[in-house]
């Protein structure tokens, strides 16, 4: 068990359904145990409840649920920033091409790396992914996904027409190889598989209609609706007899509480109130609309009809695998939108980057928000000292005002922390380190529990305690010298002598270690904070000793995610 100690911020309540404000909740701690949480409150009521358990101090910035993005083409990854095309030329130009190359499984297996590595890097921790069109790329997929214990929902993407030829297939090979890999990864661990045929205009009738078979297997449903008018007048001459473009998933039953359609920027009310009727729910992806020139999403509309919205990224259409980015980019739709606009709160903001795509994708019993019996899959954002952020979060005045002033000025360098399913995945100290006492920290070690460590450098005399640089979860050597400190550190740092005494260290505080300035001997036992103080992490310095300060520093571009602590026993002094 483990007590993270933060500002905890989420939204368990529905900021759309009544005052936004009620719909935010906040604590001091949480109690995670085997990766869900199991007891919130103060860090006084958790720790009296539960002493002994040991604390992980998250100060600084805000806890909030993993983001659930509830649209990302993982084929696109590596096309991002195609600008000043709209949708149906950016498909020809510039998502296709690159989509074709995942042929190559090889290829596929290097893109899913990437594009899981990013989801988790911008604190994404739940997603519906939009998949290839070439099975082996699934394959690929969910097995980097599971070894992740990411909460992915995705599918092989399905087209029979009008698209290069290589990305086709017919349905009755849709068919087979969807329901194979339905077989081999639906329900699996955290992963589930969605049917994603690509649009309508690239799916035939009968291709749906292998898709409605294959519904019948308790999956999920993805596709795209409604995005662009160009696209839209298309559709409507491929499906005469269609009511609409929604109606060309209607005749075929793949509209349900398990369809999530993405975009619907021009839907008509018939639409809606089928998308309503049937509980299906609907992703804005908020800077592709923009980059593609798709239009203005009408949030009013749909809310008032009762439509799940959730956001995505729409990645590569969209600029970026961050959901608040994304959420700052619907808050400036629905500003642009005027009276037919919604006004959104940062309560809204962060319930659309989290619990809304939970429910969307029907997670919202175990993601999407923090509370007791949730999996612990949540983000650390804590700015560097001195960032823009950083100044705005000093000067919020409440907690709405710092969600606002997050959604205004995060980035994913900001994110200094991922949890899954309570394993930490970035910013992680945990390959060479773990909670105090387990091991028990012995003599060389360091112990620590600054927020992030940033290259402390502690010089007396010739004698100095070289730590850690940690920047956007990459550990980096700091650079040593008498004169050169840490831009940014704030905690403590203390390194345990031969007899388990603090040897060396004391309080961080912007980038300078606090301590008095005397004889090494002297210091012996002199700067633990406070008795029982709890460091979050030992840090174990490697086994090869004395590592001279050039050799590390030598090492440096090949030390990521690796903790490189210089340790100087005395005799190397
Ligand atoms: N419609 C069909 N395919 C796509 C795609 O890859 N991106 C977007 N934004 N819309 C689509
Ligand atoms: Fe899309």
């Amino acid at each position: 068990m483990t007590i993270y100690a933060a500002h905890v911020v989420d939204t368990p309540g529905d900021p759309f359904a009544g005052d936004p404000a009620a719909a935010l909740a906040e604590d001091g701690a949480l109690l995670v145990c085997d990766g869900v949480i199991r007891a919130r409150g103060s860090l006084a009521t958790l720790r009296a409840g539960h002493p002994g358990e040991p604390v992980t101090r998250l100060d600084g910035g805000l806890l909030v649920p993993g983001f659930v993005d509830a649209h990302v083409h993982f084929p696109q990854i590596r096309a991002i920033g195609g600008l000043g095309m709209p949708l149906l030329d950016w498909l020809e130009k510039c998502a296709l091409p690159e989509e074709s190359k995942l042929a190559d499984r090889a290829y596929a297996r290097a893109v899913a790396a990437e594009f899981l590595d990013g989801l988790v890097a911008s604190g994404t921790t739940s997603a519906l992914v939009f998949g290839s069109h070439f099975a082996p790329a699934m394959d690929e997929l969910f097995a980097a996904a599971a070894r992740r214990g990411l909460n992915i929902t995705s599918g092989l993407v399905l087209s029979d027409r009008i698209l290069r030829p290589e990305l086709l297939n017919s349905p009755e090979t849709a068919l087979a190889d969807s329901a194979d890999l339905i077989l081999r990864w639906h329900d699996r661990g955290r992963l589930r598989y969605a049917v994603t045929p690509r649009f309508s205009l690239s799916a035939s009738d009968d291709m749906l209609d292998a898709c409605a078979q294959l519904l019948g297997k308790g999956v999920w449903f993805t596709s795209h609706i409604n995005e662009n008018l160009a696209e839209i007048a298309t559709v409507a001459g491929l499906f005469p007899g269609a009511r609409h473009y929604l109606d060309t998933y209607g005749r075929h039953h793949l509209i349900t509480p398990r369809s999530v359609f993405a975009h619907n920027v021009h839907p008509g009310d018939a639409e809606l109130a089928m998308l309503a009727e049937h509980g299906a729910s609907v992703a804005h992806c908020p800077t592709s609309n923009c980059a593609l020139g798709s239009g203005l999403f009408p949030l009013r509309r749909h809310v008032e009809r009762g439509i799940g919205v959730a956001l995505g990224s729409d990645v590569g259409a969209g600029a970026g695998l961050f959901l608040p980015k994304e959420a700052l980019q619907a808050y400036f739709i629905q500003q642009l939108l005027g009276d037919g606009g919604l006004a959104l709160t940062p309560a809204h903001l962060l319930y659309l980057a989290t619990r809304a795509g939970a429910q969307a994708l029907g997670l919202g019993g175990r993601v999407g928000d923090l509370a007791v019996g949730k999996d612990f899959d949540a983000v650390w954002l804590r700015p560097a000292d001195g960032s823009t952020l950083a100044v705005n979060l000093r000067h919020a005045r409440d907690t709405s005002d710092a969600l606002a002033r997050i959604f205004a000025l995060a980035t994913p360098a900001d994110v200094a922390g991922v949890w899954i399913r309570g394993e930490r995945a970035t910013g992680s100290l945990d390959a060479e380190a773990g909670a105090v006492g387990a091991p028990a920290a012995v003599a060389g070690d360091v112990l620590v529990d600054a927020e992030v460590v940033l290259g402390l450098a502690e010089h007396h005399r010739e004698r100095q305690l070289a730590v850690l640089e940690f920047d956007d979860g990459e550990l980096e050597l700091g650079r040593f010298g008498g004169q050169q400190r840490a831009q940014r550190a704030h905690g403590h740092v203390v390194q345990l002598a031969e007899d388990g005494l603090p040897a060396l260290g004391g309080r961080v505080q912007g980038g300078e270690l606090v301590a008095d300035r005397v004889e090494p001997v002297q210091r012996r036992g002199a700067p633990l904070p406070d008795q029982g103080h709890a460091f979050d992490r030992v840090v174990r310095a490697p086994a090869a000793h004395p590592v001279p300060v050039e050799e590390h520093q030598g090492h440096h571009a090949s030390v990521r995610h690796k903790i490189v602590c210089g340790y100087y026993p005395s005799a190397a002094i």
